[in-house]
């Protein structure tokens, strides 16, 4: 198949890359390519957020969707057709501070100054998304828009009147966004893009389909393939495993694998989602979910990472299958042509051992829309509040008849959803009392005490 190059727009201009091997990552191009050093590297994991940048991508409407994301874990060719935003674009053509820029100085928001371009990346997707003729966000949002940015001497509180503080500064003439979106719109391919670097035999190849059907059709030609999507797990792969991935098959081109709807009662979330959007769509139905939409990972990670990913691979730290399996979630698998739906808590055979054929691939998440007469909860139990690596976690639905009296400590719930079934239905799922959860901070998510008889 023939190479293409992977163009991208950055500082003003497309760019053009054709010799990078697939898995060089954004970070990796920006500081030893590009020579943008203003984007650091601290655990090239995506829990410090020193790599923050800002990705611009076409939405189906016409308009361009900014998006914090952290570049260490993000492979170069998914930039294709994308637009990317350091730290060396916040200031003006005229050397002006941006207002995110500003505020920082003015809150005394940077002490040692290596994770703040992180944070001022977190701030000014806030901005710039936000508007500066909107409302202030309230502080609760300012601390959602951190929640993937560590700062260990500054402290967090002067960093967050930065994020007030900008609103007031005078506006910045900003992203041009219609310009932005007939660059990218030239951008967009028709077809499926087909990456190798130059001048190289035989070596790994990246491939992004437009359409499912297409999907589809290298999946069945190529079963052993690498399917990738946002990264965040796979990522790690090669940054700390330096693992070889093969051939890669990303589905965050794949139109058709974006689909969020709902119907014939059922909610949809087709497996290319961002894990902010899908939980942003379940929680309209389960607000009891909104805390561990909000506690999960953070958002730079929500922001790349899928539902879909995050089912599909089966991670212990993956924290939504407890809580889809409890409110009865459904995977939708696709082979070549032929589809087929299973229970979640069939998917899974093993740590990180599913139950699906190498040619198959996952299509969508399938949650029930109708909930009548079911409360849920669900609990996240981890070494500290804001820790991304969790133990167990867990969740359960009961008939609202019950009337429900329950402490997260005691409770004996879904904990051992990765063990084979079989050995689920055999044992009684150990609590987590047992697992020596009261050395730990426990959380509970919302309600952890249940008493309304429905
Ligand atoms: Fe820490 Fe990327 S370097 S999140
Ligand atoms: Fe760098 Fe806080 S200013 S860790």
């Amino acid at each position: 198949m023939e190479t293409q190059p992977i163009r991208f727009f950055h500082r003003g201009q497309v760019r053009t890359v054709t010799d990078a091997p697939i898995t060089r990552t954004v970070l990796q191009y920006l500081r030893e390519d590009a020579h943008c050093t203003g984007t650091k590297e601290g655990c090239a994991e995506g829990d410090c957020g020193a790599c923050t940048v800002v990705l611009g991508e076409l939405q189906e409407d016409g308009s361009v969707g900014l998006k914090a994301v952290n570049a260490c874990i993000q492979f170069l060719p998914t930039l294709d057709g994308k637009a990317l935003f350091t730290v060396e674009d916040v200031r003006g053509k005229d050397g002006t501070l941006h207002p995110v820029q500003e505020a920082m100085v003015e809150c005394h928001g940077s002490q040692c100054g290596f994770c703040t371009p992180g944070f001022v990346m977190s701030l000014y997707a806030l901005y710039e998304n936000t508007g500066s003729q909107a409302p202030i966000p309230s502080r609760q949002t300012i601390c959602d828009s951190l929640t993937g940015n560590l700062c260990r001497c500054t402290g967090y509180r002067p960093i967050i009147d930065a994020g007030e503080r900008m609103f007031e500064l005078p506006a910045p003439a900003g992203i041009d966004r219609t310009q932005l979106a007939d660059t990218l719109r030239k951008l967009q391919r028709n077809d499926t893009f087909s990456y190798a670097p130059v001048g190289t035999e035989n070596a790994p190849r990246f491939y992004a389909p437009r359409t499912a059907s297409a999907f589809a059709a290298i999946k069945a030609a190529h079963p052993n393939i690498r399917i990738l999507a946002g990264s965040t797990d796979v990522g790690l792969w090669v940054t700390k495993q330096f693992r070889d991935l093969g051939d890669i098959l990303y589905i965050g081109q794949v139109v058709d694998l974006y689909a969020l709807q709902k119907r014939d009662g059922w909610i949809e979330i087709g497996a290319a989602v961002s894990l902010e959007k899908a939980y942003e769509f379940l929680a309209a139905d389960y607000p009891e979910l909104t805390e561990l939409w909000k506690r999960f990972a953070s958002l730079p990670i929500r922001n790349a990472g899928t539902l879909g990913g995050n089912v599909a691979n089966g991670s212990p730290i993956g924290d939504s299958a407890p809580a889809l399996i409890a409110i009865g979630t459904r995977v939708v698998l696709q082979r070549g042509e032929v589809r087929r739906e299973l229970p979640l808590e069939d998917l899974y055979l093993a740590y990180q051992r599913t139950r699906w054929k190498k040619a198959s691939s996952l299509r969508a998440c399938a949650s029930p829309h109708v909930r009548a007469a079911m409360l849920c909860a669900s609990v996240r139990t981890s070494s500290r509040s804001a820790s991304t690596k969790t133990f167990p976690p867990c969740a359960r639905r009961w008939p609202s008849s019950w009337t429900v009296t329950w402490c997260a400590a005691h409770a004996s719930l879904t904990a051992a959803w990765r063990q084979r079934p079989s050995a689920r239905r055999r044992r009684k799922t150990p609590s987590l009392a047992s697992r020596g959860t009261k050395r730990r901070c426990v959380l509970p998510w919302q309600p952890c005490r249940v008493t309304t008889p429905r």
